[in-house]
């Protein structure tokens, strides 16, 4: 079946952000000059993706704001003249068919992922995480929907990361199958980094079938005292197959403070209108500080 349907879990407060995420969603916090969210739902739509679902809260007006149209704007701007600008605020108001459904409480990942299945129906989706961003040649969804073709069945984009870090993810117990690609026996959310079963984390890109939300009617809350999409697949993955790729690309976890720097200097330094003088000044610092 091919992946038409995509989930964006957009509810949660920022907190690691704060002062900045009090009046503004976190998902609105641009990179250069786009929100954050807006990379997500790119990387949906080249990816094949048709409808989107974002799952949204009661703070987050900006973001059903940002993707519809804003006639008066758009007036000023052809009045004015400024036709790029007109078309970069036409094209965000018509990106792709985005829904929106709102999560009332914060009860987790997997409780957003819930709230998606009259949306989802009876087939597999995706699910993106608005805080990792991933810059690859290739977008990750698609590399994820190229995999699901192939095994038809549930996959979890994954990198390896330090064992200091393992607590900070979800992270896999899996079997390589051939480079890049593994079969997953287990999954265990946030592990003590004695505890980990390995070093490959779960980076925020799923695609799910959809046997997930009956799981996800009786999970129950897990680390943090959330109900964790983790826990459902783990259930998931003692049912059907499950693997685990490891795309291309480099994944940013903009959530993070250096993340999000990072991000913002590497998007930067490939935008043809800002790279030599971004460039230049990144070099004049590090002469200044002589570092
Ligand atoms: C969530 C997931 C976790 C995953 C991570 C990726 O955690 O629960 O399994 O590894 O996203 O960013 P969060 O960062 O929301 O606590």
């Amino acid at each position: 079946m091919r992946i038409k349907k995509a989930v964006i879990p957009a509810a949660g407060l920022g907190v690691r952000f704060l002062p900045a995420t009090k009046a503004v969603p976190k998902e609105m916090l641009p990179i250069v000059d786009k929100p954050t969210i807006q990379y997500i739902i790119e990387e949906a739509i080249c990816s094949g993706i048709e409808d989107i679902l974002i799952v949204t809260s009661r703070y987050k007006k900006a973001i059903e704001d940002h993707f519809d149209r804003f006639v008066s704007l758009e007036d000023h701007l052809r009045g004015k003249g400024k036709l790029d600008l007109l078309q970069i605020v036409e094209e965000t108001g018509a990106m792709a068919e985005i829904h929106y459904v709102r999560q009332g409480v914060p009860n987790g990942l997997g409780h957003a992922v819930y709230c998606a299945r009259r949306f989802v129906g009876g087939e597999p989706f995706a699910v993106l995480l608005g805080d990792d961003i991933v810059r690859s040649p290739v977008p990750c969804l698609k590399q994820m929907i190229d995999l699901y073709e192939e095994v038809q069945a549930t996959i979890i984009g994954v990198k390896e990361v330090p064992q200091t870090e393992v607590n900070k993810y979800g992270i896999l117990d899996a079997e390589p199958v051939r480079e890049k690609v593994c079969r997953i026996r287990d999954l265990v959310e946030k592990p003590a980094p004695d505890a980990a079963p390995s070093r490959l984390a779960i980076m925020g890109r799923y695609i799910i079938e959809p046997e997930i939300f009956n799981i996800l009617s009786h999970t129950e809350p897990g680390a943090g005292g959330e109900i964790q999409l983790t826990d459902a697949l783990k259930e998931l993955a003692r049912q059907k197959d499950m693997y685990g790729l490891n795309f291309d690309g480099i994944r940013y976890d903009v959530g993070d403070k250096l993340g999000y720097l990072k991000a913002t200097v590497e998007f930067a330094l490939e935008r043809s209108d800002l790279e030599q003088p971004f460039r230049d000044y990144l070099t004049g610092l590090l002469c200044s500080t002589g570092t």
